[in-house]
């Protein structure tokens, strides 16, 4: 009696396994193919792949274009501060772009930057010690989505 039971139930379990993986390849999921279609797929949406799109080109993977209070003079970060973050571009007003890369903001810094002092810097224009950057570095308008991934872009993407 009691070996049938535990017979039966693994059959049951076999038998339910088999249906969640036909649910999963969508074989026999009716309504997986009527859900919503999603414009971006929460699952695979990634904050470092988008950091990366604005950081390179200016644009996030929505297409959407980053903007800054006043109208900066080149519209990525790549363009001053180079694809690799090495910054070292020189303006005209004598600045020079800040070099972003792990060494830099991190381990040379006696206040390291973490993400809540880069989100100030990037947004507001102040550095991890509190003093205003020059203005050649705009001062970002970014939504909260966008301007958390640009920021992680830099302090975990950039080598
Ligand atoms: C028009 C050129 C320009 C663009 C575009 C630009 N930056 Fe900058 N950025 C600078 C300059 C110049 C500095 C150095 C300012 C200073 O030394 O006071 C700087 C400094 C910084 C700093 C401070 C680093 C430190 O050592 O304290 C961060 C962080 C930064 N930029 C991030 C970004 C990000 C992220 C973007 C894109 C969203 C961006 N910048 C776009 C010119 C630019």
């Amino acid at each position: 009696m009691e070996r049938s039971a535990s017979v039966l139930f693994l059959v049951a379990l076999a038998a339910s396994a088999c249906s969640l993986v036909m649910a999963c390849s969508g074989h026999s999921s009716k309504s997986a193919s009527s859900a919503q279609p999603m414009t971006r797929p929460t699952l695979i949406y990634s904050s470092i792949a988008n950091g990366r799109a604005i950081f390179d080109t200016g644009k996030d993977l929505d297409g959407v274009k980053i903007v800054a209070q006043a109208s900066p003079a080149f519209n990525s970060c790549e363009a001053c501060h180079r694809a690799d973050g090495s910054g070292g571009r020189r303006f005209s007003d004598g600045s020079v772009s800040a070099d972003l890369r792990h060494e830099a903001l991190v381990v040379q810094q006696k206040h390291p930057y973490d993400l809540a002092l880069l989100e100030r810097a990037i947004s507001m224009g102040f550095d991890n010690e509190g003093k205003p950057l020059d203005k050649v570095m705009p001062h970002w308008r970014l939504s909260t989505r966008d301007l958390h991934d640009v920021t992680q872009y830099v302090l975990f993407g950039l080598k």
